[in-house]
């Protein structure tokens, strides 16, 4: 029985889109639950190569048990989906025929009481992915200038109060925990606001600090690129986001690549003149259909992107 209490996100979409066949060389990008790398498993074997990656040791070794079979017939590696060149190359694999990422956080790591990703819970403000990584939400919260809390809350977390709220946890240092954070942001937002929203008043801040904690974008920006470089011809790279931060990233950068642009994706003109890499096939981005939402509101926002290789 697995104990992963995540449930997959547009899992048949992101499977269909692959186009996965018997033997192919796989790389899930994010195990979180398993429950891409189980369907994957399945339309691969025998024959077939899977690697599955994720940065959480945690949902790794609850894989690992759960599924101990399935574990020993593929690779499992520890590691940032940014260094998929490196991680191919110590497994002697050059090219791969898909890649999927669904990215974020599953529930496990939310729901979980010691992880400080949950503003419902009073925890120690941790919010990495990465155990082993030095950079947590205490230091975020409690180290930042005034001026770079505002910076990131207002970049990452696209809220309209970051002035107010970065002010407040400034007044408040030191912040111990996240309820205690929860409760600052909570009461920097007017209530005339707060009774209109229809997601908690800390979801954005608290997303903000994680995608800080965890450098999310910079390691997203390099893995769709060096994901894109070491795909096969026909190849498929599926991406799932979950807000329009990321969602962004990775339509500049398909669309960049589709263009054969390498100017900084940043740049709203093209300069160069390359070779296009891909071709996008999700003219507009898939998002779940109404029962999906229905059955799992965290899919809700979901947004599939999917390019094929040249
Ligand atoms: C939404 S979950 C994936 C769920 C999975 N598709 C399933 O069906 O069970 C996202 C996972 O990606 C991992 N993750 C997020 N960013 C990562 C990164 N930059 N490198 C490696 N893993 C990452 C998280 O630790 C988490 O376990």
């Amino acid at each position: 029985m697995a104990s992963t209490k995540h449930v997959s996100v547009m899992c048949n979409e992101v499977i269909e889109m692959s186009k996965l066949k018997k033997g192919m060389t796989v790389v899930d990008a994010t195990l979180g639950g398993g429950g891409y790398t189980l369907e994957i498993y399945k339309r691969i074997m025998p024959g077939g190569t899977l690697i599955a990656i994720d940065a959480d040791i945690t949902a790794i070794k609850q894989f690992e048990k759960d599924y101990s079979e399935i574990a020993k017939n593929i690779q499992i590696v520890h590691s940032n989906y940014s260094h998929i060149r490196k991680i191919l190359k110590d497994l002697n694999i050059e090219r791969v025929n898909a890649i999927v990422a669904d990215l974020g956080l599953s529930s496990d790591q939310i729901y979980k009481t010691d992880r400080g990703f949950s503003f419902m819970n009073e925890d120690r403000l941790d919010m990495r992915m990465n155990q082993f990584n030095k950079l947590t939400a205490n230091f975020v919260v409690n180290d930042y200038s005034q001026e770079e809390l505002t910076r990131i809350i207002k970049e990452f977390g696209d809220e309209k109060f970051a002035t107010v709220i970065a002010k407040n946890i400034y007044k408040h240092r030191p912040v111990q925990n996240t309820k205690f954070l929860a409760s600052i942001i909570v009461d920097s937002i007017p209530d005339r606001v707060k009774r209109k929203q229809k997601i908690h008043p800390a979801t954005k801040t608290f997303q903000a600090i994680r995608m800080e904690v965890n450098k999310e974008l910079d390691h997203l920006k390099i893995f769709l690129t060096e994901g894109i470089n070491v795909l096969q011809k026909s190849g498929h790279f599926s991406v799932v986001s979950f807000h329009s931060g990321e969602d962004r990233v990775v339509k500049n950068i398909f669309r960049a690549n589709a263009r054969g642009c390498i100017c900084d994706v940043d740049m709203p003109i093209c300069v160069c003149n390359n070779r296009p890499k891909v071709r996008i096939v999700t003219k507009k981005p898939i998002k779940p259909k109404e029962k999906e939402i229905r059955n799992n509101s965290c899919s809700r926002s979901a947004r599939l992107r999917v390019v094929e290789k040249l």
